[in-house]
């Protein structure tokens, strides 16, 4: 069965799923999205994700017609016209036609992208991940805006250098997140994490969360050097959930393997998504 879509006041089947091309979007990279995923068929965290994404439209000064009711609503009809067991859930708000192709004219355009949810390699969990450095940044770093260039730059590098991820270091030389996760490291049985410069991630908030039942945690800047002799190292985000980095370019992470504190965090959040959908 084909997988339906809600794209601008309809729903239809992936294939039948277009804008103009006239839409700023296409035109301009001028629209905002978001990403979450379903545990147990349920959308999860939809509240901060579709506030992130309101949030997100603000900082590129994109004015929505919808509601965060109205949105979710939407959310919740295209999920149940689809059959898959768990799915992945995009949610792209365009800049919408515009006559001189480059002015918004309040006519944003919402889609929403229902798809079954794909499996995360398994040995990425058990072995753990290299990931790569690169000299780039986002543009505004707290807008999940539809600009994903350097992500698309950054991912390339790293899949040639046979990594899974590439994170970003800015010209004053902060490490500051990856192409679609945060950045997490362990000193010790201190945890530290970026604050600035960053998206703030929805399963970053959930992590820090629960590892303050065990650790002391530090919300700063992070600098290649501390990120290289870290003892552990992790990346978080809503499709890969926590995967543990072993290695970072040429350097290897503690003694190469998920460190302990790593997979406790793991298996803390693994409980936290089935805990949240058992209870009542
Ligand atoms: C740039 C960036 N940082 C961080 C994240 C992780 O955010 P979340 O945990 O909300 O998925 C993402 C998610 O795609 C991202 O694109």
């Amino acid at each position: 069965m084909k997988d339906i879509y809600y794209v601008d006041g309809e729903f239809v089947t992936a294939d039948k799923a277009v804008i103009p091309a006239d839409d700023l979007a296409i035109l301009r990279g001028y629209g905002v999205f978001d990403f979450l995923r379903t545990y147990h068929g349920k959308p999860h965290f939809i509240t901060e994700h579709i506030e992130r994404l309101m949030n997100s439209a603000r900082q590129i000064g994109l004015d929505l017609p919808w509601s965060q009711e109205e949105i979710t609503d939407l959310v919740r009809q295209t999920l149940s016209r689809n059959t898959h067991r768990e799915s992945n859930i995009r949610i792209v708000v365009t800049g919408g036609s515009s006559p001189d192709y480059i002015t918004p004219q309040g006519k944003p355009r919402l889609l929403i992208l229902v798809t079954p949810l794909p499996e995360m390699p398994a040995w990425w969990y058990r072995d753990g991940v290299r990931i790569i450095t690169i000299h780039s940044a986002r543009n505004i770093p707290g807008a999940k805006s539809i600009d994903y260039i350097s992500a698309t730059i950054a991912l390339k590098e790293a899949r040639r250098q046979k990594a899974v991820e590439a994170v970003y270091i800015d010209r004053d030389g902060r490490v500051l997140e990856g192409t679609t996760s945060n950045l997490f490291v362990f000193n010790g049985d201190t945890l530290f994490t970026p604050g600035r410069f960053i998206l703030n991630g929805i399963t970053r908030r959930v992590v820090l969360e629960i590892a303050a039942r065990w650790h002391a945690i530090e919300v700063r800047d992070i600098e290649l050097p501390e990120l290289l002799s870290a003892d552990e190292v992790f990346i978080t985000g809503s499709n890969k959930e926590i995967v543990p980095v072993i290695a970072v370019d040429d350097t290897i992470i503690g003694d190469g393997q998920p460190g302990h504190r790593t997979r406790n965090l793991m298996q803390a959040f693994a409980a936290s998504h089935d805990h949240d959908v058992c209870s009542p």
